[in-house]
């Protein structure tokens, strides 16, 4: 028997017999030749099947064999005698399944179509590619943070309390305590956690009943919150533009073959490196209005205002100090201007929009409590958050990714419900 191995590792078997387990992703044939496309999710490799050299048997199976059918089989690895690829010289066939007719290939397909068939489609090698990426964000997150002795510490999901606003909460009927919520964020938790432990992060599902049918927003979508004691504002943005660049050399380095299939382009992502650029909320509106927008000074930012605001940019945009207003209740608020608030978004170039939330959070007691009536919140549920401003409250400031949004700017993937295995919207809850 051959050894088996994984297709990624074909390049160490130049000359010898192996076998491959895998799925046929597509097949031609040309007089005594079937050609089998396989991936096997290590990579892709074609067998080239010779009628002269198989045997009956063996040949008859390859006739035989279906998109999609899962295969095993054994030749030789061959290199492809001017690309960078390995093919395998087959001697042997056998068949786990044949598959029945796939739905996906045979032509163009609508995106409705595609999420019904998510199941599937996620075979494809854009969307392997795409995966692949996601995978290696997450690898260097949890990397940097262990570099940068911040510990993982796990939120909750089910929650008695909001963390962003009150309009976008799932509800779920807990027993006999009667609601709870689907988590928002972390960040509230890992507040707490700080006194423990100084640098946490989260990372997980969160939740928002967000009505807007944007290419950014999901209702369901993976977080990763960081918070950090004694950490200001000043340096919580060091923080965010570090990571984020660990996160984009990391990728590249690793990425190359991913990037290809993708056809993205990536040298718009080698130029993201520290520092990157600082604008205020004011001035943001300033520049917005100039191209026309009609934001005025108390908005947020829309998701065509962050495409506008750093059309220019070939670096990610920190937008600092929002009017405290429009933003969480647990922001500080600058004391050189208590109307702002000590906050920065983190908006993606190439019209990616806003890939962080953060800020410095406010630490006094009497303060915040005033905030939570002010924001129209139950003082119940925000006891235990209130009790980390009394025993020993301290300068901290935290931030929250969004996965997608990063996977989506990356890959260069324009909706972000392909930057997520099975997306959830506001009109979509299968498969
Ligand atoms: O800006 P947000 O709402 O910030 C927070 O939740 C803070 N509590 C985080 C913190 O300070 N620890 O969300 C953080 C990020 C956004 O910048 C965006 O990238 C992403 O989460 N995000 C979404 N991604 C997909 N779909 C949605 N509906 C999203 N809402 C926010
Ligand atoms: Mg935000």
């Amino acid at each position: 028997m051959a050894e088996r191995i994984l297709i990624s590792d074909a390049h160490l078997y130049v000359g010898k017999a192996v076998g491959v387990d895998a799925w046929v992703y597509n097949k031609r044939s040309s007089g005594g030749i079937i050609f089998l496309q396989l991936r096997d999710g290590s990579g892709f490799i074609q067998a080239v099947v010779e009628k002269s050299s198989v045997s009956e048997e063996a040949w008859a199976i390859s006739e035989k064999i279906t998109l999609e059918s899962s295969v095993s089989i054994s030749g030789v690895v061959s290199k492809h005698p001017r690309r960078d690829e390995y093919e395998l010289q087959v001697s042997e066939v056998k068949v786990y399944h044949i598959a029945d007719e796939y739905p996906i290939g045979k032509k163009e397909h609508g995106p409705d179509f595609l999420l019904d068939h998510r199941h599937l489609w996620i075979r494809s090698r854009r969307q392997w590619a795409i995966m692949r990426i996601r995978n290696a964000v997450i690898n260097a997150t949890y990397e940097w943070m262990a570099k940068n002795r911040f510990v993982k510490f796990d939120s909750p999901i089910l929650t008695p309390n909001a963390c962003e606003g009150t309009t976008t909460l799932f509800e779920v009927e807990y027993f006999d305590l009667g609601k709870a919520y689907l988590s928002q964020s972390g960040q509230l938790y890992l507040e707490a956690a700080i006194a423990s432990l100084g640098r946490v992060f989260d990372f997980g599902p969160v939740f928002r009943a967000e009505k807007s049918k944007t290419r950014r927003h999901l209702t369901e979508f993976w977080m990763m919150d960081a918070e950090a004691a004694f950490v200001r504002h000043e340096e919580n943005l060091k923080l965010q533009e570090e990571l984020i660049s660990y996160i984009v050399m990391y990728v590249l380095e690793r990425c190359g073959t991913e990037f290809t299939i993708l056809e993205r382009n990536t040298e718009p992502l080698k130029k993201i490196t520290p520092p990157f650029y600082r604008m205020t909320h004011e001035e943001a509106v300033r520049k917005l209005k100039k191209m026309g927008s009609r934001i005025t000074y108390d908005d947020d930012l829309g998701g065509e205002d962050e495409t506008k605001v750093t059309s220019d940019l070939d670096k990610p945009l920190f937008i600092e100090k929002y009017p405290s207003k429009i933003k969480a209740f647990y922001m500080k608020r600058d004391p050189k201007n208590p109307e702002l608030a000590l906050c920065a978004d983190l908006i993606a170039t190439e019209g990616y929009g806003e890939i962080i939330g953060g800020s410095e959070r406010e630490d006094d007691y009497e303060t915040l409590m005033k905030r939570i009536k002010e924001f129209g919140l139950p003082a119940g549920p925000f006891k235990w958050y209130l009790d980390l401003r009394r025993y020993g409250s301290v300068p901290h400031s935290g931030f929250g990714y969004g996965l997608e949004r990063i996977v989506a700017w990356l890959s260069g993937v324009p909706h972000v419900r392909e930057a997520i295995p099975f997306p959830r919207t506001i009109n979509r809850v299968t498969p």
